[in-house]
């Protein structure tokens, strides 16, 4: 076992690291990194960095949630005593079990949601959410009638200060303020009322719809898998989502992409996944994230997303992915993860292709030479991702494309 201490300090060093992991902005590196000669699951390296940009929204005492801000802002107190028509129930989710970060502010709200009124479970035979239902792991947890999209129906001065209190993407605080009630309200009106990731509703529908989550993973170079994930109804891809090229090992097909503001970052505008048919799913990580929003609503974004496409996804959705499902210490899920959790809580059946990291393979597929992943465990916590692919997989829950790894 390898076991080394570097501060990073090398331009050089940095950009790998924003290769390796889209965080953007790191600063100050200091990592520990634990090699093992094996490739099994616990054998992601441990890392310890001091500073992501991620990471910036951690406050002075290393708390997710920072103090709530000391301004707020006005709001018309007759608007406060009108009920939102559109707004479901909130629900609780036992906590009993769940003991991490109790220290944290707002430990016992943390596990109140919203629930989408309009959602109807599946009637198709063999839907993965039956089996999750009656799961031992997962049946205490999983809630698919959550709110998992918000919307300008969704969004009023009420539902403002309930979410206000959480740091962003799990509410609306942002290193040390909130995010303006307006900011969010009117970045909203740009984009549906839509509170399904279909087009399609549930209701008086007996289809089973099928699923394939792709990810990024170089475990998908020369996998030849590509026909296997355009055969299902809806294709899920994310951040850096290259096709063209790479046909035969990841496919053609987009249905939906799952984005932030920085996912295409580092692609060529060529690739962008550009077309009328593609649901955008957005994740809003950062105060930046609702201006960039905009100017996808504006059409002056280079990112040409069809607006009435576009949907985002609701605080409420990633405290509960962080929270109940991930319970881990780190700053949000992954992309990835997220939209893996979005799938899950929506599909019938779902694969998962290039999900994981492992180093038998590059970081990514579409990598030119061999780049080692490098994990940030503040910003992410790969080792819990993929502990739960592996068990969602063993319970039959999901299908994971393992390889010859993991
Ligand atoms: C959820 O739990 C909180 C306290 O933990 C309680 O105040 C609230 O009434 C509960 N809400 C629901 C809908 O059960
Ligand atoms: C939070 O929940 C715990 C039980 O999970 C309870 O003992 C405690 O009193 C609650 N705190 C508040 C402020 O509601
Ligand atoms: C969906 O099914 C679960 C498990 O049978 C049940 O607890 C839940 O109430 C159902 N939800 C709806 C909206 O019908
Ligand atoms: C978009 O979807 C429609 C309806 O399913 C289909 O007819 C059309 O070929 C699709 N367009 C593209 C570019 O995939
Ligand atoms: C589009 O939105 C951005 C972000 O809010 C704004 O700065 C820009 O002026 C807008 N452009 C147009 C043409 O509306
Ligand atoms: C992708 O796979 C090919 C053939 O298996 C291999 O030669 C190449 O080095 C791989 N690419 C990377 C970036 O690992």
């Amino acid at each position: 076992m390898l076991s080394s201490l570097s501060v990073i300090e090398s331009a050089d060093m940095l950009k790998r690291y924003l290769m390796a992991c889209l965080a953007g902005g790191v600063l100050f590196i200091i990592y520990l990194l634990l090699k093992t000669s094996s490739f099994a699951i616990g054998s992601v390296p441990k890392a310890v960095v001091t500073r992501t940009e991620d990471s910036n929204v951690m406050s002075k005492t290393g708390s997710l949630f920072d103090e709530p801000a000391t301004t707020t802002t006005e709001v018309d107190i007759n608007l406060y005593s009108i009920r939102n028509p559109h707004l479901g129930p909130l629900f609780n989710i036992s906590h009993d079990n769940i003991i991490n970060f109790k220290h944290y502010p707002y430990w016992n709200s943390s596990f109140t949601f919203r629930q989408n009124s309009n959602w109807k479970n599946s009637t198709c035979t063999e839907s993965l959410q039956k089996k999750a239902f009656t799961s031992k792991d997962f049946g205490q947890i999983f809630r698919p009638d959550i709110q998992m999209l918000i919307n300008s129906d969704l969004f009023d001065v009420n539902e403002y200060r309930r979410l206000k209190r959480w740091t962003i993407p799990y509410g609306y605080e942002y290193r040390g303020r909130s995010i303006m009630y307006e900011e969010v309200g009117d970045t909203l009106k740009m984009f549906p009322s839509e509170d399904s990731i279909f087009k399609v509703s549930r209701e008086g529908q007996t289809d089973c719809i099928s699923c394939a989550v792709v990810g990024n993973g170089g475990i998908l170079n020369g996998s030849r898998m590509g026909k296997e994930i355009d055969e299902h109804d809806f294709v899920f891809r994310v951040n850096q989502a290259y096709t063209r090229g790479y046909e035969d090992d990841v496919g053609s097909r987009t249905t939906h992409f799952v984005f932030f503001d920085r996912s295409l970052t580092l692609m060529k505008l060529e690739h962008y996944p550009v077309g009328q048919n593609i649901t955008y799913i957005f994740v809003p990580c950062r105060e930046a994230d609702y201006s960039y929003l905009r100017t996808i609503g504006n059409g002056t974004n280079v990112f040409k997303a069809p607006p009435e496409n576009v949907r985002v996804i609701h605080p409420d959705f990633m405290r509960y992915v962080h929270f109940v499902w991930m319970r881990v210490d780190s700053f949000r899920p992954t992309t990835g993860g997220i939209m893996t959790m979005v799938a899950l809580h929506a599909c019938d059946k779902l694969s998962l292709y290039g999900m994981g990291y492992n180093y038998k393979y590059s970081n990514h597929y579409f990598d030119t030479r061999y780049q080692e992943f490098l994990p940030v465990l503040l910003s992410h916590d790969h080792t819990r991702e993929i502990k739960l692919w592996d068990t969602l997989d063993k319970e039959g829950i999901v299908y994971w494309y393992r390889r010859d790894v993991f």
